[in-house]
């Protein structure tokens, strides 16, 4: 296990334990933290030269967070669900994530996932939906975030937003990246999610 790991899951930690609202503390408070470390291969992706941009956008709270993102970016297995054919080939170079804990993460845990989405500007994730429900927290503001039927809405850094399962959600970068902190629970911690709006 690195150093570094165990700093990430720390922040993680620290930042979800001082949120003050309801659905987070519901999340928060079901995650045990004495998960054990496994030994991933690290793995880069072409998306995470817009992690230096998303450590400037982050507010002070949010920060601490995607510094350690940034700064050790070499030493997490980045990963992307989807494949050229489902987004095209600019998505996939604007795209990626990593499994902080989780079925397959940097920790072990068969009960709930979190880790963290990057997207570089002027990407649209379009509507997506899976069986976990899911909390997402974006850690970088100016993006724009849709569930179910609604429209487009403007989501600050540091916001609550919850995803019921099976419900459909899209979320779209403009001129900056985004980087969000997701958890996952109560469904498979690793299915690739169904692509267009069901539920
Ligand atoms: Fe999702």
């Amino acid at each position: 296990m690195t150093a570094a790991v165990t700093e990430l899951l720390a922040a993680c930690r620290a930042y979800l334990e001082s949120q003050d609202d309801p659905t987070a503390r519901d999340f928060t408070t079901a995650i045990d933290w004495t998960m054990p470390a496994r030994t991933l291969e690290p793995a880069g992706l072409s998306c995470l030269g817009h992690l230096d941009r998303a450590v400037g956008l982050a507010p002070a709270a949010e920060r601490p967070l995607v510094e350690l993102l940034a700064r050790y970016r070499n030493e997490w297995r980045w990963g992307q669900t989807y494949s050229e054919a489902d987004f095209g080939q600019h998505f996939m170079d604007n795209y990626g994530w990593v499994e902080l804990f989780g079925t397959r993460g940097h920790f072990a845990n068969d009960q709930l996932a979190a880790g963290f989405l990057l997207l570089g500007p002027g990407i649209t994730y379009p509507d997506h939906h899976h069986i976990a429900e899911e909390l997402y927290v974006p850690l970088t503001g100016g993006t724009e975030w849709r569930k179910g039927e609604s429209g487009f809405v403007a989501r600050r850094a540091g916001e609550i937003i919850y995803h019921p399962s099976n419900v459909s959600h899209a979320m779209r970068t403009g001129v900056e990246p985004l980087v969000a902190l997701y958890v996952w629970r109560g469904g498979p911690l690793a299915q690739k999610s169904t692509i267009g709006v069901g539920g």
